[in-house]
């Protein structure tokens, strides 16, 4: 199994890339901001919760997330593996997806960290604010993604590079010379 976790900044590319990744290699797509965008849309119960801190920039608690992941990679069960999109987002939520895909004989094959200036994630995120409908893209709630990706999400490259795991890609330039550099980097690992 090819487990990928995609990671970096909010608008650092990685829904952009992912699916770039599922068409040439078949793997299952798992983005937890998509999934709490559909719960929203939902009014289900996580929804409604996800809701509030997502308007804010702030994360959606731990256990909520992680009870969430569980239950979609069980809906994923055949697959080739898995791209994980915005998950892991902290600590420990990178020892419970660790946990999870051990308990299913895997584990996350390898971490790829876009890197993008900050200039450039927050002209992109505006860009998108113009057309998205998105709640959180918008100058305010962008600053507050930023903020929180520094203090609590960046750290997960450490834990990465500790495990072996972490490849750093450069995540400016154009869409097609990017995936060539992540394309360079599962290779590598396959
Ligand atoms: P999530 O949906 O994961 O949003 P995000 O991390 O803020 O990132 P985005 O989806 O905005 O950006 P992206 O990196 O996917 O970039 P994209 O390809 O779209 O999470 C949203 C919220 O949900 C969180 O804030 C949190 O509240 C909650 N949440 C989600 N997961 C959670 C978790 N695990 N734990 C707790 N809470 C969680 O690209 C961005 C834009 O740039 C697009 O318009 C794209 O077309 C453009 N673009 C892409 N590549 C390029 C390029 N090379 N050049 C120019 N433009 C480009
Ligand atoms: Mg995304």
């Amino acid at each position: 199994m090819l487990n990928v976790v995609i990671f970096g900044a909010p608008g650092s590319g990685k829904g952009t890339q992912s699916e770039l990744i599922i068409k040439a290699y078949g793997l299952d797509h798992i983005s937890t901001g998509d999934v709490l965008r559909a719960e929203i849309k939902g009014q289900t119960e996580l929804g409604n919760i996800a809701e509030g801190y997502i308007s804010k920039g702030q994360l959606v608690p731990d256990e909520l997330i992680i009870d969430m992941l569980a239950k979609v990679l069980d809906s994923k069960k055949t697959s080739e593996g898995v791209i994980f999109d915005g998950f892991p987002r902290t600590i420990p939520q990178a020892k419970a997806l660790k946990v999870m895909l051990n308990e299913r004989g895997t584990d996350v094959s390898v971490m790829l960290n876009l890197e993008v200036a900050e200039e450039e994630l927050i002209q992109r995120l505006l860009k998108r604010g113009e057309i998205s409908g998105r709640s959180d893209d918008n100058l305010e709630t962008i600053k507050s993604r930023l903020a929180v990706y520094h203090s609590q999400t960046a750290p997960l490259a450490t834990y990465y590079m500790e495990e072996g795991k972490h490849s750093a890609i450069k995540g400016m330039g154009t869409v097609e010379d990017i995936f060539t550099r992540v394309q360079e980097a599962i290779n590598a690992i396959k």
